[in-house]
C-alpha cells in the first residue's frame, strides 16, 4: 500500500519503518522542518535500538521516505495513519488539539477516498470526532479506523513486527479486508471489533498493566513488615497461566510517557459518563507514593539527609531508553535536595534529557557509575542498567564513605550481597 504516516514521534516513526519494511511505500510527515531534515540524513531523533539500521534499509530501498509536505504525502496515499501526541492536560484528560488540527488538514487537503487510520492513544468517541473534522473540510469520500499500537521503547521494532496482536476497530466493513491483507504477515490475533470498543482496548491494557505494577508494589511492601520475598511471591504467582509471570516486579513504581498519562485520561474518561474508577485511582495513588518508598529507606539508614551525599544511579524511566518523561527520578532527586542532600548521578544516555528538565547546583553529573558514588554516603539504583548488575561490589565499596545501598529495582540477589560489605535495601525482600 501506499501510506502516510503523520508524527514521527515514538509511534509513527517506528510504524512507518516497519510498513515500510514489509512491503508498503510508506512517506512519515512532520511540520518540524529541522527533525525531516535529520530524518532524510539517515538520523534517528530518538533512542531505539535497531531503529535506525532500518530505516535507512528502506530508504534505500526506496520504500520510505521523509517529508514537511502533508498534501502531498495524503494526496499520494491511499492509508493516512495519524500518529502525533496525545499530551495530558492540566487536569488528567488528553489534549486532542494535535490531532484535530491533522484532522481539518487530511480534510483540507484529500482528492479522493481515503482511509484514515487513528494509531495515537485517544479517548473513546475521538475517531468520530475525527470524522466530523474531515467531513467540515472535504465532500470527497474516506473511512475512519482505530489501530491502537501497544509497542513499548526499548523494543518498539520486535513488537511492532511481531505483535501478541492487532486490534482494528472498523464502522465500514468493508475496509476489513484491506487492513486485514496489511497486517497478516505479522500476527494471526488480529481483532476486529467496532471503533469505541478499539479505543477502550488500548486504555484498558495500558491500565490493567499499571495495575499489575501497583498490585505487586503493595504485596512487596507488606512483604517488607511481615518478612516475606516478592520475588518469590511474583514467581509462585506468576506460573498459574490465569496470572501471568510479566509486569510482576515489584519496584519503584512505573514511569514513562503512556502508563502515567494514560490511567489519568481513563479516569477522566470515566468520570466524563459519570462513573468513578475507584480501583484505577488507587493504582495511580499507589504508583505515586511508591517512589518515596527509597526516601524513606535512605532516612531510615542514614537519619537525616541533611548534608548527606547521595549516589543516583539510573534516570531514564526504564533501561534501554533515553526517555525521562515521568521518571521516578525526577520526584527522587529533587526531594533529595530538598531535604539538604548532595547528589551525584548517572545515566548511560538519559543525563542529557533529564538536565533538559531538571537540574540543579546541588547536583553532579557523573561518567561512570563508580565516580557516581565516589566519596557518597549511600547508593541509589533507580533504574535497572545491565552494567549495574555487573559491578563489583567490593570495589563498588571502597569508593564510597559508607556501604549503603537502596536498590530500587531488585538487581542483586542475597548471596552477592552476603559476600559484599553492604547494608542492602531492596523492594520487598528481606535484607
Ligand atoms: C507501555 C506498554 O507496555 C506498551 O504496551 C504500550 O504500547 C506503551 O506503554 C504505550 O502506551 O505507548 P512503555 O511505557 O514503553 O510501554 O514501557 P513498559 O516496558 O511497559 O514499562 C513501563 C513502566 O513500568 C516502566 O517504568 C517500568 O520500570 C515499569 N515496570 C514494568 C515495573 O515497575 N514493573 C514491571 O514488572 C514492569
Amino acid at each position: 500500500m501506499r501510506i502516510a504516516v503523520i508524527g514521527t514521534g515514538y509511534v509513527g516513526l517506528v510504524s512507518g519503518v516497519c510498513f515500510s519494511e514489509i512491503g508498503n511505500h510508506v512517506v512519515c510527515v512532520d511540520n518540524d522542518s529541522s527533525k525531516v531534515e535529520l530524518l532524510r540524513n539517515g538520523e534517528i531523533p530518538i533512542y531505539e535500538p535497531g531503529l535506525q539500521e532500518l530505516a535507512q534499509h528502506n530508504v534505500a530501498a526506496g520504500k520510505l521516505s521523509f517529508t514537511t509536505d502533508i498534501g502531498e504525502a495524503v494526496r499520494n496515499s491511499e492509508m493516512i495513519i495519524i500518529a502525533v501526541g496525545t499530551p495530558s492536560l492540566p487536569n488528567g484528560e488528553a489534549n486532542l488539539s494535535y490531532i484535530e488540527q491533522v484532522a481539518k488538514e487530511i480534510g483540507s487537503v484529500m482528492d479522493e477516498y481515503k482511509i484514515v487510520v487513528t494509531k495515537s492513544t485517544v479517548p473513546v468517541g475521538t475517531n468520530y470526532k475525527v470524522k466530523e473534522w474531515i467531513s467540515e473540510l472535504t465532500d470527497h469520500p474516506f473511512d475512519i479506523v482505530s489501530i491502537p499500537e501497544f509497542l513499548r521503547e526499548g523494543t518498539a521494532i520486535k513488537d511492532t513486527l511481531f505483535p501478541d496482536r492487532v486490534v482494528i476497530g472498523v464502522d465500514n466493513p468493508k475496509v476489513i479486508e484491506t487492513l486485514v491483507n496489511l497486517h497478516k504477515s505479522l500476527t494471526d490475533h488480529i481483532v476486529i471489533t467496532d471503533i469505541r470498543s478499539s479505543e477502550m482496548i488500548k486504555y484498558a491494557s495500558n491500565a490493567f498493566l499499571a495495575t499489575k505494577i501497583s498490585f505487586i508494589n503493595e504485596i512487596a511492601n507488606i512483604c517488607e513488615k511481615v518478612g516475606a520475598d516478592v520475588t518469590k511471591v511474583a514467581e509462585g504467582m506468576g506460573y498459574d497461566k490465569r496470572i501471568g509471570p510479566s509486569f510482576l516486579q515489584a519496584g519503584i513504581g512505573y514511569g514513562g510517557s503512556c502508563f502515567p498519562k494514560d490511567t489519568e485520561a481513563l479516569i477522566q474518561i470515566a468520570g466524563n459518563v459519570d462513573y468513578e474508577f475507584k480501583l484505577l485511582k488507587s493504582v495511580v495513588e499507589v504508583n505515586k507514593d511508591q517512589r518515596f518508598n527509597v526516601i524513606h529507606k535512605l532516612e531510615d539508614a542514614l537519619g537525616t539527609l541533611n548534608g548527606q551525599r547521595i549516589g543516583v544511579w539510573g534516570l531514564a524511566f526504564k533501561p534501554n531508553t533515553d526517555d525521562v518523561r515521568d521518571a521516578p527520578a525526577i520526584d527522587i532527586i529533587s526531594t533529595l535536595i530538598k531535604k539538604g542532600a548532595y547528589v551525584q548521578a548517572y545515566d548511560p544516555i538519559a543525563v542529557d534529557n533529564f538536565r533538559n528538565i531538571f537540574d540543579a547546583p546541588e547536583i553532579e553529573w557523573s561518567k561512570s557509575a563508580l565516580e557516581a558514588a565516589k566519596d557518597c554516603d549511600a547508593i541509589c539504583l533507580l533504574t535497572e542498567w545491565s552494567e549495574f548488575a555487573v559491578i563489583e561490589l567490593v570495589e563498588l565499596a571502597s569508593v564510597m564513605k559508607q556501604s549503603i545501598m537502596i536498590d530500587g529495582r531488585n538487581v542483586y540477589g542475597s548471596e552477592e550481597i552476603a559476600s559484599s560489605p553492604f547494608r542492602y535495601y531492596s523492594v520487598g525482600r528481606p535484607n
